[in-house]
């Protein structure tokens, strides 16, 4: 929509090389996002630790770490990832969320930072290694925030996160064991574009800081919402850099903090497409259905979310448009999108799906026994594999 983008000349290239379908990344289009935050957040002492979860593979991991950003983890194997493309152990966070404490504990030998959401983990850390490991503590602020109701995760019946109320019970495990808070936490939930909900997290925050004398840094989380279709609202990201200079500036309990960001879809949604070939055409007395060869196997966000996707015909693009509904090949009802206005599409033409960087192969699934996409990532002009498409054998691999 703005800024650098793979044409769909190019894309239809790369599909043709590679097979498909298939995940594209574009380099570029990652740096330029990342350069976007840099500079809203300018003026404030803000460090980036780029959610992970979005989008794993390891090129782009080491790709983001060249750039210059942090990482944040959403399981302990996210953390081996990130070590193995090449992030230092201090610039690794692992915010844990409902885990087994063995995996805190093997975080702890890796080197990495931790934020810890439940008072049984804190207690069991503590008990472990009481002031000698820094730790962060995750909070569930109560602010209902994000794209709908799935992806809010601030509000007062998430599960994320040691409610703010329970700050008394926080403290009393604090003494107990001598910890060594070093970060307080909050992630209000994903497809934020009010920047008001971020000065809220802060004014929860500002309230609590005062109790943890060792607080090193004051951790946002992630969130920041992307455009899906023209026109579509958007976070300004500006406008959150000014707002939380300001709130920062002005509250000196704050001063000498850090402030944590851990933004995965403003890295990487708008950097992906996913291309897929046109298997079958139908023509039914309600709807035109376009049948491809993919499905919520590959691309679970319109099913799981309702999520709008930006899907266009890249091979016939000076073709009249007409309405398709556009559905995959899952033997279960499997619509990426109803009544979408289309070049005029033939069997065998290249769909591209947008904004498929985030959350997009990394939640795809061999469902149906079908193989998981290739990946590939262009910079500078030259696409290459990151990852081969499945074949048969994977999905016989762990059977014994
Ligand atoms: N930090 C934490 C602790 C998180 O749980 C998440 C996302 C993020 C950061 C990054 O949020 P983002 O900047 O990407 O919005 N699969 C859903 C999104 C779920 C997000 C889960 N947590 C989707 O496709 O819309």
């Amino acid at each position: 929509m703005s800024g650098v983008s793979l044409q769909p000349q190019e894309l239809a290239a790369i599909a043709r090389e590679f097979g498909t379908p298939v995940y594209v990344y574009h380099a570029e289009k990652i740096a330029e996002q990342y350069n976007k935050l840099k500079h809203a957040f300018s003026g404030s002492n803000v460090h980036f630790f780029y959610a992970c979860k979005a989008l794993t593979n390891p090129h782009i991991l080491s790709y983001v770490r060249e750039l210059g950003s942090n990482v944040d983890c959403s399981s302990i194997n996210e953390v081996k990832l990130a070590l193995h493309a090449g992030f230092e152990p201090e610039r690794v966070l692992y915010t844990s969320n409902g885990i087994a404490f063995e995996e805190i504990a093997e975080a702890k030998e890796l080197g990495v930072n931790i934020n810890i959401d439940s008072l049984s983990n804190l207690e069991k850390f503590g008990a472990a290694y009481g002031h000698s490991y820094p730790v962060g503590i995750r909070l569930r602020p109560n602010i209902m925030a994000g794209g709908n109701l799935k992806i809010s995760t601030g509000h007062d019946k998430s599960k994320f996160g040691v409610p703010v109320e329970q700050l008394e019970d926080i403290l009393a495990l604090v003494k107990k064991y001598d910890l060594f808070i070093s970060n307080l936490h909050i992630h209000t939930g994903s497809d934020i574009k009010d920047a008001d909900v971020f000065v809220k997290g802060i004014e929860v925050l500002f309230d609590i800081i005062p109790h943890f004398p060792e607080l090193r840094s004051v951790d946002l989380g992630g969130g920041f919402k992307v455009p899906y279709k023209e026109g579509d609202a958007v976070i300004d990201i500006a406008l959150v850099g000014a707002k939380v200079k300001e709130a920062f500036d002005s509250h000196p309990q704050a001063k000498g903090l850090q402030i944590w960001f851990e933004p995965g879809k403003f890295m990487v949604s708008e950097c992906g497409y996913l291309v897929a070939e046109v298997n079958v055409l139908k023509q039914t007395p309600s709807t035109h259905f376009v049948s491809v060869n993919s499905g919520f196997n590959h691309l679970i966000r319109p099913m799981f979310y309702d999520a709008y996707h930006r899907i266009e015909n890249i091979t016939n693009t000076d073709a009249p448009k007409h309405t398709y509904s556009i559905v995959g090949n899952i033997c279960e009802t499997d619509t990426f999108a109803w009544d979408r206005e289309l070049n005029e599409v033939r069997e065998g033409d290249l769909l591209c799906f947008y904004n498929a960087g985030a959350y997009g192969f990394e939640m795809s699934s061999n469902f149906n026994s079908r193989y998981k996409p290739a990946e590939v990532l262009v910079k500078d002009g030259k696409p290459m594999l990151i990852r081969k498409r499945d074949v048969f054998e994977d999905l016989l691999r762990n059977i014994v």
